[in-house]
């Protein structure tokens, strides 16, 4: 069973378009998918469970379909974060989530607020996130403890590396899922993938269901993990 699972939560444009629907209906049905798989992580007794949202590439995106995730994501924290309080699901943002409109980090500051003190799942959604820029900002912060002393830098090791990323006080990334058929991480969790099992699946995000979770965990626990030993 893994601790950690990500999911790169790919392919609601390819769903809506199959169906000559707009795009943000793909994004719409997305966060379904997200209520249920959340719900399902909690069942199947996951600690942490990381979604990749939005990430720091995706401002490339129109105007408009970048409105209409801003406004699925207050949409989602508003609805959503009820269940999360009262499940023992604890709610937190990788990224630069700051970067986004106030209102939106209004409320994600009091939605972690009020599911800091649970402790069953950790639900981390990944916001303005991108896995070079996280990398930066440790390398930042690392360099700074180099020059005022506080650190050698002949002694630095990767766990120093670890607990300057947004996961430092997450377990380990056991299992890594990416849906809709591309096998790429897109700027997705580069340094915790260093030995995260990788499961692709073409099932495109918005028809992804507990079943195909429970089916990415089966094969997971039939792999051998060796970490470079034998
Ligand atoms: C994933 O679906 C959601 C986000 C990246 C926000 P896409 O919007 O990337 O869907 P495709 O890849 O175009 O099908
Ligand atoms: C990755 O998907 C980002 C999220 C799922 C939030 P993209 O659809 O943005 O990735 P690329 O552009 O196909 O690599
Ligand atoms: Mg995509």
């Amino acid at each position: 069973m893994p601790r950690h699972v990500a999911i790169i939560m790919d392919g609601n444009g390819r769903w809506a378009k199959k169906r000559y629907l707009p795009r943000a209906m793909g994004h719409r049905r997305g966060v379904e998918a997200v209520r249920e798989i959340v719900r399902a992580a909690g069942d199947m007794g996951l600690e942490a469970l990381t979604l990749y949202a939005f990430s720091s590439e995706n401002w490339k995106r129109p105007a408009d379909e970048v409105g209409d995730l801003m406004g699925l994501l207050k949409h989602f924290i508003i609805a959503d974060i009820d269940e999360f309080a009262a499940n023992g699901v604890r709610l937190k943002v990788i990224g630069r989530y700051r970067e986004l409109a106030p209102d939106i980090v209004a409320l994600i500051d009091d939605a972690i607020a009020r599911t800091s003190g649970n402790s069953r799942t950790t639900l981390a959604v990944a916001l303005n996130y991108g896995a070079q820029d996280e990398l930066l900002r440790a390398t930042a912060s690392l360099a700074g403890q180099i020059a005022d002393g506080t650190l050698a830098a002949d002694s630095l090791t990767p766990d120093h590396v670890s607990a300057q990323l947004d996961t430092a006080d997450m377990p380990p990334l056991d299992l890594l899922i990416r849906t809709s058929g591309e096998q790429r991480l897109s700027n997705f969790l580069l340094w915790q993938c260093a030995y995260a099992e990788l499961w692709f699946t073409d099932t495109l995000w918005p028809d992804f269901t507990r079943q195909h979770l429970a089916s990415a965990l089966a094969d997971y626990a039939a792999r051998e993990r060796r970490f470079g030993g034998r």
